[in-house]
């Protein structure tokens, strides 16, 4: 029996900086999880990139071209509500949220500011 028990608390030793090493990896994760808020929104730029550059960047379809004054003047003038309104419900050719399913009115709006960022 008592060599038993010396096992076992020796083996509660060894045990012991393993449990620490977890915690140490439990606030690492939490850290990373942060990380992962940080990320936060895509940027303007992010979002045009990946999902209206294919159609903004050389104006398909009459899409008013990235940073290209003529093309967004007609359509500032109609206000920038009016202007979003349509990105995210979609405007003739235009396809709601610009094919972007999963954005965010914040991530739609950044990307159209983006858009009209140099004007
Ligand atoms: C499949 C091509 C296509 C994609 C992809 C696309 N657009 Fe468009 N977009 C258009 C076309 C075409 C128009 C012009 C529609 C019209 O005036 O008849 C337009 C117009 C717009 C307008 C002006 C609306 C207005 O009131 O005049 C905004 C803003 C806009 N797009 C934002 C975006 C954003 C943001 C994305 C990406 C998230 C995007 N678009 C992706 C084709 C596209």
């Amino acid at each position: 029996m008592m060599p038993q028990q010396d096992d076992e608390s020796a083996i509660k030793e060894r045990i012991a900086p393993i449990g620490k090493v977890r915690l140490a990896g439990d606030s690492a994760q939490s850290g990373s999880g942060s990380q992962t808020a940080a990320a936060g929104p895509r940027s303007g730029q992010q979002v045009y990139d990946k999902f209206c550059a294919a159609c903004h960047t050389p104006g398909v379809l009459n899409a008013p071209r990235i940073n290209n004054a003529e093309d967004w003047e007609p359509r500032l003038a109609q206000g920038m509500e009016t202007v979003f309104q349509h990105a995210w419900e979609g405007y003739n050719a235009m396809p709601a949220k610009g094919t972007c399913g999963d954005c965010s009115k914040e991530e739609i709006q950044a990307a159209i500011d983006y858009m009209v960022s140099d004007i």
